[in-house]
């Protein structure tokens, strides 16, 4: 709010200097030591307008001065043009108390809208790894930060159930003559990983298993009832590792639920004209005349009749768009930008984009310290099991405090260690997960932030607590750049949802954590014999600590008891 409070103002400005059309950018800075906001936008209208930028600087300073606004205790033109804006205890105060009337900190909500997030995805018949991490942590964290802004948010698992590696499970299941009532879990974990690697070597096995795939498809009954017991204790284990990281889904549906609607959709295809016959398969075209790279069709539907991975989304498509959506969101490994980018296509000329906004979020891969894909120390099968526990053990070894934690309190951590070390990556770029660093209190991590939570708690608890608002008053500079960081929390949020990346909400809130130490180390503040600034501080730490607590929650971890 204060960002675009001042853009407004800077706007005023230029227009007053006949200067209209223009984007006017405040950015908040990043030489705090100088100025809390900053304006760099002399540059490009001097070239605009054939003037120094220091002139054009210098005339935006001199009608922002006549406004004399209490907004600001020092507005400044740093050569060779920006101008710095520095704002008043006086106006800094002012949004803090308004963010303490508030129960969402008086954060500005957008338009309403109505959101399927599709993340999460796992095939069944492979047990969950690492490669599974991301989508679950970044949709999970998507999924809370929309709802907390007022969006209606459906999540929906989309479970890969559907496919090769079914029929793949089904033939390893029949050649090692397992009944369905003796299918266990174990079994399913050691017969995918042997089957998909024969069918790698084998293409008449690999053969057997597309038709088994396919006749599973047509609703062979005896595949049919496999088919049941595999996703049901699969899907059994998949919801208990979900739920250990505290990710949640409306809907669990999967690729085999789309048939129905596949049904429903090929007649409108059809009479769209959309499908074409192609070596005995069924095609979209979707190549679009501006493309600048190979654009190959949407394979429909294949010779043999089977049907594929975009046909599948389009069918799920197809039920989502009754529900009236204003988008749908797809947390999926960056790897897939060409299937979404086809299957968006389609959507597009059956006209499915006119009120609905069809989103990719993509996300690279989790690396080990080798720069390679990660791998536990156990080698080649990560299993997230085996991740979990390798990472409460680097924690319980960081520290020897750390054994008399509750066993509770340690798998939260272990969610924070996780999660934060994803969290804080831009979701597009890949990273490197280093248990050990990550697993350490000291240093931008997950236990970082939550001791920093219990530390500030552990004051407030001890002191009494008065509700009041603020004066007037900044008592000193760990001080001012507190108060500073949470009033950027509405901007904050605005753009962390804006570009989707929790990212920019978990660095937010690593560098609050920094000024809340800063604040704890310098201020003494339960020797503090000075009442009024005493309690002005209370109210500070204890506002930092809500705002912590409740957008740690959007990143789905949680606050241990102890540690
Ligand atoms: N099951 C897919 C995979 O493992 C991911 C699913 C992504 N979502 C979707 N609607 N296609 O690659």
């Amino acid at each position: 709010m204060i960002k675009k409070e001042i853009e407004t103002l800077v706007k005023k400005v230029l227009e007053e200097l006949n200067i209209t059309d223009v984007l006017v950018e405040i950015k908040p800075s990043n030489r705090k030591d100088l100025c809390d906001y900053q304006y760099d936008g002399a540059f490009s209208l001097a070239k605009l307008l054939h003037k120094s930028p220091l002139e054009i600087g210098n005339e935006i300073l001199e009608k922002l001065q006549e406004k004399q606004s209490s907004m600001f205790s020092k507005i400044e033109l740093l050569p060779p043009g920006f101008l710095n804006f520095t704002l008043s205890d006086e106006k800094i105060n002012q949004i803090l108390n308004k963010m303490l009337t508030n129960e969402k900190f008086s954060i500005e909500l957008p338009e309403k809208e109505n959101i399927i997030i599709d993340y999460g995805g796992p095939n069944i018949a492979k047990p969950l790894h690492v490669g599974h991490l991301r989508s679950a942590i970044v949709g999970e964290s998507i999924k809370r930060i929309l709802k907390y802004l007022g969006h209606t948010v459906i999540s929906d698992v989309h479970l890969g159930d559907y496919g090769l590696q079914i029929g793949q499970v089904i033939y390893g299941l029949k050649k090692e003559n397992i009944k369905i009532e003796n299918i266990t879990l174990e079994k399913l974990e050691e017969i995918y990983p042997k089957i998909s690697g024969l069918c790698k070597e084998d293409e008449h096995t690999k053969e057997i298993c597309a038709t088994i795939t396919k006749e599973l498809q047509d609703n062979n009954k005896e595949y049919q009832e496999y088919f049941k017991k595999i996703k049901e204790i699969s899907s059994k284990d998949i919801k208990r590792i979900y739920d250990y990281l505290d990710v949640h889904f409306d809907l669990w549906y999967g690729e085999s639920d789309a048939y129905p609607y596949i049904e429903k959709l090929t007649p409108i295809l059809e009479e769209k004209k959309l499908l074409k016959e192609s070596e005995g398969a069924k095609i979209i075209e979707i190549k679009k005349e501006t493309d600048t790279k190979e654009m190959p069709p949407l394979v429909y539907q294949k010779g043999n009749k089977a049907y594929l991975y975009g046909t599948t989304d389009l069918g799920t498509i197809y039920e989502r768009m009754s529900h009236n959506p204003t988008s749908i969101l797809y947390v999926a490994d960056k790897r897939q930008a060409l299937h979404f980018e086809s299957v968006f296509r389609v959507c597009e000329k059956i006209g499915y984009k006119k009120n609905t906004k069809f989103e990719f979020l993509g996300f690279g891969t989790v690396n080990g310290n080798d720069g390679k894909p990660f791998k536990t120390r156990a080698g080649n099968s990560p299993k997230l099991d085996t991740l979990f526990k390798e990472v409460k053990d680097a924690f319980l070894n960081s520290n020897e405090k750390n054994e008399t934690m509750k066993e509770s309190d340690l798998d939260i951590l272990v969610n924070a260690i996780i999660k934060f070390a994803d969290l804080q990556n831009n979701r597009e770029k890949d990273y490197i997960f280093d248990i050990k660093k990550f697993s350490e209190v000291l240093g931008k991590t997950g236990p970082y932030l939550l001791y920093t939570y219990i530390r500030i708690e552990n004051i407030l608890k001890n002191e009494q607590q008065v509700e009041k608002t603020l004066n007037n008053k900044i008592y000193n500079d760990v001080d001012r750049a507190l108060r500073i960081k949470l009033l950027e929390l509405n901007d904050t949020l605005k753009y962390t949802e804006k570009q989707k990346l929790p990212s920019i909400l978990a660095n937010y809130l690593y560098e609050m954590c920094v000024n809340m130490n800063a604040f704890y180390e310098k201020n003494h503040i339960n020797k503090l014999s000075e009442i009024e600034k005493k309690e002005n501080w209370l109210i500070i730490l204890k506002l930092s600590n809500k705002i912590l607590k409740e957008m740690l929650d959007l990143l789905s971890i949680k606050i241990p008891e102890r540690m």
